[in-house]
């Protein structure tokens, strides 16, 4: 099975988010299920530098005229092959992949990643004479255009197959009507039936409309985008195309994510050995100048401080954390408002409370494995990965019950934490109280500490590799071959 991936981040040469981490171990998990994976990226920096001998494919001619070069080579950390469309003007920008260092999107965004989508439908129709891909797997918005492109070839011999993941409705990638005279889609995909939405433009639209399959990150997820609530907009579109929408829950790279072996902490550590684990706590109380004890639980947040993540939660009940004794320390970067509350918060309390606005991947895993508890109390979140991230660190997740958070995490009722099942803490009202509750929770069974190490050891033992979603994914490519 030959698969082409089509994405704008991919771990770790370029990422924002968790889109990254997905794109960049799906690949190896494929190819471990017997498929021959391929990428296809936009030429930003991380990947200009990773690309080793690499050869110029061909020059294909943008929709809006510019003559474009596509090479073709090896990324070499992660040892995939990958096509890269290399044009500097367009991707070798300050900032995010996304925006501009003054955190605006770039004026031509439409183009910028439009022609992802154009290239990736080139190499599915024959651009690269000696490999065509069965299946073209495109990833969020950025990449949405991919199947439209292809929804319009008239294929000489067999038609490729299109799947597209959501994995955020959220973020849409919308612009001007007028700018898809720049796009060279036909004039029919303007409308209802394609890429219009309420008179705009909306490549997240192309990508559900004209896929021959969607999925997204978790089963729960694919049932909420269905209802207005959950649904930005779109839910209609997906109720129609139910019958072409699956959930496949996302995993942990374990090669990356994993105490035992993880190089960027000071003491290794797994479910047998949960000293070593305190001892990363102290030591990260001490070089963040957090008063050393391990009396009280210590709360971890690693995230993008956006509205998504609901953690104006967290900033109510502080007071009861720092009440009882806990801790909060975290690493996120996003809305100023959120950023500069937390380093409010930091400076009011520097030994109860550590911030750190930034990004930065190495103290991330520090971070996991410092703390007792990771908060991901989201207002929605289509999968989420720091959940699965605390389970893997022993640092118990308390996350609010939806979208792939409710398909993680189990809450240590009685009756789970009896039959061994319980991993976490989970509130269902996405409200202060019902927040507040879980926290005391969490500060209850912390002072249990036998009881405590149990379900960390449960949390740990959990099986989050990629094994079940690569087959998953596999099945799914057979069955539109077919
Ligand atoms: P989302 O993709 O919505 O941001 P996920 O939980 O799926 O949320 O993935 C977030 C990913 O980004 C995780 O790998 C997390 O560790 C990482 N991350 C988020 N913020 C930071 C940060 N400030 N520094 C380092 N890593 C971060
Ligand atoms: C998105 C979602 C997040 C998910 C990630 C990877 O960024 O917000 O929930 O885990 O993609 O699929």
């Amino acid at each position: 099975m030959r698969v082409l991936q089509v994405s704008a981040e991919l771990y770790p040469l370029v990422k924002t988010g968790g889109l990254a981490d997905i794109t960049g171990a799906l690949p190896a998990a494929l190819q471990s299920a017997g498929c021959e994976v391929r990428a296809v990226l936009p030429g930003f920096v991380g990947v200009m530098v990773d690309l080793q001998d690499s050869v110029l494919l061909a020059h294909v001619e943008a929709p809006w005229g510019e003559r474009v070069a596509v090479r073709y080579g090896r990324l070499a950390t992660i040892n995939l092959m990958a096509y890269v469309i290399d044009v500097p003007g367009l991707y070798l920008r300050r900032g995010t992949p996304y925006e501009d260092e003054y955190r605006q999107p770039h004026g031509d965004n439409h183009r910028r990643f439009a022609l992802l989508g154009w290239v990736a439908t080139k190499l599915a129709y024959g651009l690269d004479p000696l490999w065509q891909p069965q299946v073209v797997h495109s990833h969020d918005w950025h990449a949405g255009l991919t199947s439209a492109y292809m929804a319009f070839v008239t294929p000489k011999v067999q038609r490729v197959a299109s799947i597209f993941t959501i994995h955020n409705l959220a973020y849409q990638g919308v612009f001007p009507p007028s700018y898809f005279f720049d796009l060279g889609l036909p004039l029919e995909a303007f409308g209802v039936n394609g890429v219009e939405f309420h008179g705009q433009l909306s490549f997240m639209k192309a990508g559900l409309f004209y896929s021959d399959y969607i999925t997204t990150v978790s089963p729960t997820y694919a049932r909420e985008i269905q209802t207005p609530e959950q649904g930005c907009g779109l839910d209609g579109l997906l109720r129609a195309r139910s019958g072409a929408l699956v959930g496949i829950l996302n995993a942990v790279d374990e090669s990356v994510w994993n105490p035992a072996i993880d190089p960027h902490i000071p003491f290794c550590y797994d479910a047998r050995t949960p000293y070593d684990k305190v001892l990363c706590k102290a030591d990260f109380q001490r070089r963040v100048g957090l008063t050393v004890q391990n009396e009280a639980p210590l709360f971890g947040i690693v995230s993008r401080l956006t509205e998504q993540k609901g953690l104006y939660l967290v900033l109510s009940v502080l007071d009861t954390i720092l009440g009882r004794g806990g801790q909060l320390v975290v690493l996120g970067t996003g809305d100023a408002w959120l950023e500069a509350v937390f380093r409010e918060r930091a400076a009011a309390h520097p030994k109860s409370v550590s911030v750190c606005i930034g990004y930065d991947e190495p103290y991330a895993h520090r971070v996991f494995a410092a703390t007792d508890v990771t908060l991901v109390p989201s207002r929605f979140e289509p999968c989420g990965l720091t959940q699965m991230y605390g389970l893997k660190y022993g640092s118990l997740p308390l996350v609010h019950r939806v979208g792939g958070l409710a398909d993680t995490v189990i809450d240590c009722t009685l009756e789970d934490l009896a039959n061994g099942l319980a991993n976490g803490f989970v509130f269902d009202e996405f409200t202060i109280p019902a927040f507040d509750r879980a926290i005391l929770r969490s500060f209850a069974l912390y002072g249990r500490r036998y009881e405590w190490l149990r379900v960390c050891e449960c949390a740990m033992q959990q099986r989050l590799g990629w094994e079940t979603a690569a087959q998953k994914y596999k099945a799914l490519y057979q069955q539109l071959c077919e």
